[in-house]
């Protein structure tokens, strides 16, 4: 088992990452010192195939423990949910020595962070993501959050949790629209970090699709020392955090313009692909070198399709994004792998011909 230590201001914790490890969570609890009145929220997806694994960590030293099911998707990544998980840890008496325990993909770490935050001013709070996605980016760094009306993630908190446990078999019942949703956010990552990190992702891209053991787990604990090193720099996204925003502004909106029949992780590797056009618009990037660039997204081009959509939408959807300051869209943009450039102003029609040029790939 690896464990990657993640040194945020608020607080340091430790992702440990294995295959098999799910059976270590009871250990790991005693050896923190963590609350015995425990509150598991597990994915029914999850639930449904690893049902026996999860059975296993519970043991006579929790004094309490109660198990709800979630179903993940977008729309019940609401308030609705959050009032649902308030009223069940009211009904089962549980209090502030609580520690909560979210089983699941980025939904499921999200909102039940969000609600560990907020629970009697915040509780403890384990993560145990199950999707790729999950694994290599929203189960750390602390981000918790639920869409509120039109706007992904508008009402949120930073939380940390205690620690991270990520067990590779989990990984083993994902679809593979969902473990392309997960390379979505490892495409981001070879652009944010280097032109080395960048080419032994586009080679060993068609191995992460079938879940190769080497090859995924190298990459989870590349992705999340990352992350980690990006979160200790900068927890509360004044400045260097926003990097990993690279392709979100165009992917959220594009999620809200398709009402979430897109998913996230797909909705980033055509918002990196509009990223990178855009940056060739506003002369960051080569001719030359964007065609290098598209290269990576659109390995999975034949894995991601799109329904007809209207781009002046997805503009105003954009201009509404949180990221938004005084009424103007801020990118970050890249001109090689790693070399980033954040807070970049773009005028209305070179947006809307990124969009364009983006989209068209998927169409
Ligand atoms: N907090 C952050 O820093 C951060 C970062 C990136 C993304 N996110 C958020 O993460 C969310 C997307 O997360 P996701 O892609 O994990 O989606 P998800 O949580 O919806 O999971 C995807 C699907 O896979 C199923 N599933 C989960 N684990 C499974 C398993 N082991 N086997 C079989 N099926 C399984 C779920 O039931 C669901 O249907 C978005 O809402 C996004 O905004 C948050």
């Amino acid at each position: 088992m690896k464990k990657i230590e993640v040194k945020a201001s608020s607080k340091s914790y430790p992702v440990y990452v294995g295959n098999n490890i799910l059976e270590q969570l009871p250990s790991l609890i005693e050896k923190h010192g963590l609350h015995k009145n425990v509150f598991i929220v597990v994915d029914e997806n999850v639930l449904g195939y690893h049902l026996k694994k999860i059975k296993n960590i519970i043991t006579e030293k929790m004094r309490k423990v109660v198990v709800v099911e979630f179903i993940a998707n977008e729309k019940s990544k609401s308030n609705k949910s959050v009032e649902e998980l308030y009223d069940c840890l009211i009904k089962n008496n549980f209090g502030r020595d609580t520690l909560i325990i979210a089983i699941g993909g980025g939904i499921t770490g999200d909102i039940v962070g969000f609600v560990a935050s907020t629970f009697s001013r915040g509780v403890q709070f384990i993560q145990v993501p199950t999707t790729l996605l999950a694994a290599v980016d929203s189960s750390v760094g602390g981000k918790t959050g639920i869409n509120y009306g039109k706007t992904k993630n508008l009402i949120g908190s930073f939380y940390q949790p205690e620690f991270v446990l990520t067990d590779t078999s989990f990984l083993k019942s994902l679809r593979e629209e969902e473990i392309v949703c997960g390379i979505g956010e490892i495409m981001k990552y070879a652009f944010l970090c280097d032109e080395k990190f960048y080419s032994t992702i586009s080679k060993e891209l068609k191995q992460i699709l079938k879940l190769k053991p080497t090859q995924t787990t190298k990459t989870i604990e590349a992705c999340v020392n990352m992350k980690a090193s990006v979160v200790q720099a900068d927890e509360m996204e004044s400045g260097l955090r926003k990097i990993l925003n690279l392709g979100h502004t165009f992917a959220h909106a594009i999620e809200v313009e398709q009402e979430h029949k897109i998913k996230h992780g797909q909705a980033v590797i055509i918002g990196l692909v509009c990223a990178l056009y855009l940056s060739h618009f506003k002369g960051i990037l080569s001719a030359e070198k964007l065609v290098e660039y598209l290269a990576l997204p659109l390995l999975l081009q034949d894995k991601i399709t799109i329904d007809k959509c209207n781009i002046e939408t997805i503009y105003k959807i954009m201009l509404r994004d949180k990221k938004g300051r005084e009424g103007k869209i801020k990118f970050v943009l890249l001109s090689a792998p790693g070399v980033l450039y954040l807070d970049v102003e773009a005028e209305k029609e070179l947006v809307i011909q990124s969009l364009e040029d983006g989209i068209c790939h998927f169409i």
